[in-house]
């Protein structure tokens, strides 16, 4: 849930910087153009065919780690549904970067669900119930407005970005090629992250007010994953984070500190009395962050520990 109503005029995308939206979608689409990749090339396609399946099976975090990316890639429809009624107002270059970006997402679970067919990893019909009840669950959220609709989306792009990369050290030795198209995936994330974040960023620039929107999405924000959708999701972020994937203080230190230092938080000189008070609850939420994050390497326990500082902070 959201905090208090917020000032209508900062809801919306400013309609003046539309030709900036427009030259971040040329930015876009130019470095998709320069690193364009289709799916089938990271697939073991040769050692398919060879009927060379002389592979261990991956280890229950790898395969951990990579189902739970693809259950939430898989949600994709929903996604796409959401911010397309959510965006529906707002410029044209955001809208096309929109369908560009759903093209782009679609290849990643067909990425991961190809792999773990071709490899013979997991239980594949636990697996297909898993993306159906993901899938009859939709993706509800509680944005307020296309704004908010961006400072999401930048965080969860982040922080898919690092999730990723993560799961990607945690195949390097075992499965090489899987780490190799995980790391790939990454990269698209970081392209939709970037499209994201500068468009959160032109708004800062020229009202920093914009920060009280901005405050509000990030102290709330969570991955599109929830306990109702992946019912054993708290157990598989407990297990992943203990073993290295997505601990706490990845996700301070990959997604909070670079768009925190991006986006300028500490040096924004709001107008208005209520974005200078969020302003100081972000740093009390930052600061909530980092002692959790030290817990966390200290006791190695990273059960529970994202909603912690949530919740202090809030
Ligand atoms: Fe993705
Ligand atoms: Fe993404």
């Amino acid at each position: 849930m959201l905090q208090q109503p917020l000032d209508d005029r900062r809801l919306d995308l400013d309609p003046s910087l539309e030709s900036h939206f427009a030259a971040l979608l040329v930015r876009h689409k130019e470095a998709t153009a320069k690193t364009g990749w289709r799916y089938h090339e990271f697939l073991p396609l040769e050692a398919f065919r060879a009927n060379a399946p002389d592979r261990s099976p991956l280890s229950p975090t790898a395969y951990l780690a990579v189902e739970t990316a693809l259950l939430t890639e898989v949600n994709l429809p929903w996604y796409t549904a959401g911010l397309a009624a959510g965006l529906a107002s707002c410029p044209g270059p955001i809208q096309e970067f929109v369908r560009i970006w759903t093209s782009e997402e679609d290849q990643h679970a067909t990425l991961l669900e190809s792999y773990l067919l071709l490899t013979g990893s997991g239980d594949h019909g636990a697996r297909a119930q898993a993306r159906k009840a993901m899938i009859a669950a939709g993706w509800q959220h509680a944005l307020a407005g296309p704004f908010e609709g961006m400072v999401y989306t930048t965080i969860q792009e982040a922080a898919t970005r690092t999730f990723y990369l993560c799961a990607a050290r945690a195949c390097d030795e075992e499965d090489p090629a899987l780490s190799m198209a995980l790391r790939r995936i990454a990269k698209d994330e970081t392209l939709h992250m970037a499209f994201y974040r500068d468009v959160v960023k032109a708004h800062l620039d020229l009202d920093p007010d914009y920060l009280r929107p901005l405050t509000a999405v990030m102290l709330r924000f969570e991955m599109p994953w929830s306990g109702a959708v992946l019912r054993d999701f708290e157990e598989r972020r407990a297990h992943l984070s203990a073993r290295g994937v997505f601990r706490l203080s990845d996700y301070l230190e990959e997604v909070v500190q670079p768009l925190w230092l991006y986006w300028g938080l500490d040096a924004r000189t709001p107008h208005e009395e209520e974005t200078r008070k969020a302003q100081v609850q972000l740093r009390r939420y930052r600061a909530a962050l980092r002692k959790f994050a030290r817990s966390e390497s200290g006791d190695g326990e990273g059960r529970d520990s994202r909603s912690r500082p949530v919740q202090e902070a809030g």
